[in-house]
C-alpha cells in the first residue's frame, strides 16, 4: 500500500541569499522526495522563508525598506535559487502570512487553554537610545575574564569564557553603540517542564537517527526548563493576542510556517489540512533539518504541537554542517560560496546534488566539499563511467541496427548488468543511505565498463560475422545505462529526463527497474554530462572572494546559520604599531617563538570558536593550547602540520583545562586565521630568532 507523506525542510531566513551550505539539508530532503515519488508514494513537499526576528527588522531598517519589502525581494531569491537547484517543493509560502499567524494564534490559545503558558518578569539588557531591548548578539564589550575587546555578550573568543552580557565591560549596543541599561519585561513562557512524559513517549517512537536521540535524552536527563516565547516591541512579528507590545518570538512561529506552507497548498491542491495535521492522522510527517535547530524540532515543538491538540511529527531527518575543502567556508577564501555564485559560474547543479549524495549518510556527519575531489569525481562517476555506457555503444545501434536494441540479450545480458530488482538501493534511499547508492551504481558501471572493454564492440564493428554479438553487447551496455539512470534519478533528475528521451521511454517509476529493453527503438544520442572545466571552479572562488566584505562582524543571528562559520579568530597578528608601541630586540627576545608539530587537535566541548591542540615541542615536550582557529580549519586537517607556538607564555587555567602556550595565526578584514607555517624541513622545538 501507497504511504501517504509530508515532507519539510527547515526554512531559511529570508535576511541573505542561500550559500552551499544551506543547500545540503535541502537536497537531501529532494532526493528523498523524489526517490518516494518514483516509489509511488503520495508525497506532498513544502517549505517557506523563515521572516521574522530581529536581525531581519534591523536588516530591512539598514535596506531602507519596509520588512515586508525586504522580505519579499529575498524570498523571490530564494525561490529561484531552489528552482534551479532542482528542488521540487509543491509549494513555497512565508512565515509572514495570514495563514501563519491564525495557526501561530490557534495554537498559541489552545496552549493558554491548557495552562502551558506563565507569564513573569524578566530582567534584559536594553537600548535607551533605539528604545529596544538587546538580544545577546547585539551587545559587544569587553571580557570580564581577560579584557579582549569587542566581545559578544555570550562568551568570549579569546579566553573562551562563558557569562551573560550583564559580565561584559563596557557593554555597547550593536545597534545604537549605546551604553545599555538593566530593564524589567514581562515575559510569556512556553512551559515545556509539562510535557517530560509526554516528549519521552514521542522521542521513543520517533524516526529519529541515534545519536540525535541521544543528544535530547541528554537534554531531558539535565532537567526541561520553561521556553521564553515573546519578544517586546519594536518586533517583526506576530502581535501576542491580548497582549500590548508583545510579539511571539520567530521560533514560536517558525515551525508554524510548515503548516501555515501546507495550509496554502492544500486550498490549492484541493487536499484536507486536517488528515495531515490532527491528532492522531496517519499520514506521516518528515521534517529535514540541520543539527543547529535540534532542539526546537525534538523537544519545544513536538511538545507545542500535542499541547494544541495536533499530530506530531513521524521523522526527523538531522544533517551536519557543509565544510569546503576540508575547512568552514570562509569568505576571504572564496569558499563562502553562494548557490547563485555556482549556478552562475556555469557549473551544472546536479553535479553538486550527485557529490552531496555521494557522501550522505543517514546521519548529522559533517560533508566536506573537496573541489578537486568534486570535479574529479563527477568526471570520472558521472562522464567517465555512467554516460559512457551510452555514448560508446549508441552509435553502433544506430548505424548498424536502424536504432534498434536487440531483442535478446543472451548470456551477455547477465555480464553487463546483474539481475536487479532495486530492493536493495530502495531500502538505502529510504533510510538516507545515499552515499551507498552511489557507491551500487558506481559498482554496476564499474563492472558494466570492464566488460565493455573487454568486448571491445568498436573492434567487432567491421566483423559481419559477429554482428548478433555486437549488437548484443551495445544493447546490453545501454540496458545497464538504464538502470543506472533509474538508480540515479532522484539525484540527476534533469540528465535522467534528456535519457529517457534517449531511451524513448517514459518518466521512469521504480517499479520500471526490471524491464529491460528489448527490441526497442531509442533515439540518436546526443552529449548528456560534460567534464567539469576547472575554470569554472576557480571563477567561482574567485568571484566570492572577490565579494568578501570588508571589515564589519557578520550580522548577528538568533542561532547560526548551517554551513556559516567565519568568526574572529581567537588569536592573531598584531596589528602594524604605531611608533610609540615599537619594543627593542631585548623586548622581543623575551618571547620563545617555537616550531610546533600539531600532534593531536579536536573540538572544544562549549565553546563555538576553539579547538583544543596538542603539540610536540620535540625536546621541550608536549603542550596543550587552545586557539581560537575553529572558524577556519576541520580539526583533522591540522593534524601533523607545523606551525609556530610560544613557548613561553604564563599557563593560563581556562574553564576547558589549562592553556600553555599560544599558536599563531595571522587575520584582519580581509580574512584569516591564517595559521603560520614554517618551511619544509623545520622540526619541532627549534627556536625562531
Ligand atoms: O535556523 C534557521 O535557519 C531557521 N530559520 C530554521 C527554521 S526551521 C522551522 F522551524 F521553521
Ligand atoms: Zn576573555
Amino acid at each position: 500500500m501507497s504511504r501517504r507523506i509530508l515532507v519539510t525542510n527547515a526554512l531559511p531566513y529570508a535576511n541573505g541569499p542561500l550559500h552551499l551550505g544551506h543547500m545540503v539539508g535541502y537536497l537531501q530532503a529532494d532526493i528523498w522526495v523524489r526517490f518516494q515519488r518514483m516509489l509511488g508514494n503520495e508525497v506532498h513537499y513544502v517549505c517557506a522563508d523563515d521572516a521574522h526576528g530581529t536581525p531581519i527588522m534591523l536588516a530591512a531598517e539598514k535596506a531602507g525598506v519596509t520588512p515586508e519589502a525586504f522580505i519579499a525581494a529575498i524570498r523571490a531569491d530564494h525561490e529561484k535559487d531552489f528552482a534551479d537547484f532542482g528542488v521540487c517543493f509543491d509549494h513555497y509560502h512565508s512565515t509572514h502570512t495570514p495563514e501563519n499567524e491564525a495557526l501561530a494564534g490557534l495554537i498559541y490559545s489552545r496552549l493558554k487553554a491548557a495552562g502551558a503558558i506563565s507569564v513573569r518578569s524578566i530582567q534584559q539588557l536594553y537600548d535607551p537610545v533605539r528604545d529596544m531591548f538587546l538580544p545577546d548578539r547585539y551587545i559587544k564589550g569587553e571580557c570580564p575574564k581577560c579584557g579582549t575587546a569587542d566581545q559578544y555578550g555570550d562568551n568570549c573568543e579569546n579566553c573562551g569564557a562563558a557569562y551573560s552580557p550583564t559580565d561584559l565591560k563596557n557593554p555597547k549596543s550593536v545597534v545604537s553603540g549605546a551604553t545599555p541599561v538593566m530593564r524589567d519585561s514581562e515575559h510569556y513562557f512556553f512551559e515545556l517542564p509539562k510535557f517530560q512524559d509526554f516528549l519521552a513517549g514521542w522521542l521513543a517512537d520517533a524516526d529519529i537517527h541515534a545519536s540525535i536521540k541521544a543528544k535530547l535524552k541528554e537534554w531531558f536527563d539535565g532537567g526541561l526548563r520553561a521556553w521564553d516565547i515573546s519578544r517586546d516591541a519594536p518586533y517583526f512579528g506576530f502581535p501576542i493576542p491580548d497582549a500590548p507590545g508583545k510579539f511571539f518570538y520567530v521560533w514560536l512561529d517558525a515551525p508554524v510556517g510548515y503548516m501555515a506552507s501546507f495550509k496554502a497548498y492544500s486550498q490549492k491542491a484541493g487536499l484536507n489540512f486536517d488528515e495531515f495535521w490532527s491528532a492522531g492522522s496517519s499520514p506521516e510527517l518528515h521534517h529535514f533539518i540541520g543539527k543547529d535547530i535540534v532542539n526546537f524540532h525534538g523537544l519545544f515543538w513536538p511538545a507545542m504541537l500535542s499541547g494544541s491538540g495536533h499530530r506530531t511529527p513521524t521523522a526527523l531527518h538531522v544533517n551536519g554542517y557543509l565544510t569546503v575543502n576540508g575547512a568552514k567556508m570562509s569568505k576571504s577564501r572564496g569558499t563562502f560560496i553562494k548557490a547563485r555564485t555556482y549556478l552562475d559560474a556555469g557549473l551544472n547543479p546536479e553535479y553538486l546534488r550527485y557529490y552531496f549524495a555521494a557522501k550522505l549518510g543517514s546521519g548529522p556527519e559533517d560533508l566536506d566539499l573537496d573541489l578537486k575531489d568534486f570535479q574529479a569525481r563527477i568526471n570520472s562517476d558521472i562522464v567517465g563511467k555512467y554516460v559512457n555506457l551510452a555514448s560508446r555503444c549508441a552509435g553502433f545501434i544506430e548505424r548498424q541496427f536502424s536504432g534498434r536494441l536487440a531483442a535478446d540479450l543472451g548470456s551477455i545480458g547477465a555480464l553487463y548488468t546483474p539481475q536487479f530488482d532495486g530492493a536493495e538501493a530502495a531500502a538505502l534511499y529510504d533510510a538516507g543511505e545515499y552515499a551507498a547508492v552511489v557507491r551500487l551504481a558506481t559498482n554496476i558501471c564499474d563492472r558494466a565498463n570492464e566488460q565493455l572493454q573487454l568486448h571491445a564492440p568498436w573492434k567487432l564493428a567491421s566483423d559481419e560475422s559477429r554482428r548478433a554479438e555486437l549488437h548484443a553487447i551495445c544493447s546490453a551496455a545501454i540496458n545497464t545505462f538504464r538502470v543506472v539512470t533509474m538508480l540515479l534519478k532522484p539525484l540527476l533528475p534533469q540528465l535522467a529526463a534528456q535519457a529517457e528521451r534517449f531511451l524513448g521511454i517514459p518518466p521512469q517509476q521504480w517499479s520500471d527497474l526490471a524491464r529491460p529493453l528489448l527490441d526497442h527503438p531509442i533515439q540518436p544520442y546526443q552529449p548528456l554530462a560534460t567534464r567539469i572545466d576547472p575554470k569554472t571552479v576557480d571563477a567561482m572562488l574567485a568571484e566570492e572572494a572577490s565579494n568578501s566584505p570588508a571589515p564589519a562582524a557578520p550580522p548577528p543571528q538568533p542561532s547560526p546559520a548551517r554551513g556559516e562559520g567565519e568568526k574572529k579568530p581567537a588569536i592573531a597578528a598584531s596589528p602594524t604599531p604605531a611608533a610609540s608601541d615599537t619594543i627593542g630586540i631585548e623586548d622581543f627576545s623575551k618571547v620563545d617563538l617555537r616550531i610546533a608539530r600539531i600532534a593531536e587537535a579536536g573540538p572544544v566541548e562549549g565553546a563555538d570558536k576553539l579547538l583544543r591542540l596538542k603539540l610536540d615541542l620535540g625536546p621541550l615536550g608536549e603542550r596543550q593550547v587552545f586557539a581560537g582557529i575553529k572558524s577556519a580549519y576541520a580539526p583533522e586537517t591540522l593534524v601533523g602540520r607545523l606551525t609556530v607556538c610560544v613557548a613561553n607564555l604564563a599557563p593560563r587555567k581556562m574553564k576547558f583545562g589549562m592553556s600553555e602556550g599560544m599558536v599563531l595565526a595571522a587575520s584582519d578584514e580581509r580574512g584569516g586565521p591564517f595559521l603560520l607555517s614554517p618551511d619544509a624541513g623545520a622540526q619541532p622545538g627549534m627556536r625562531i630568532k
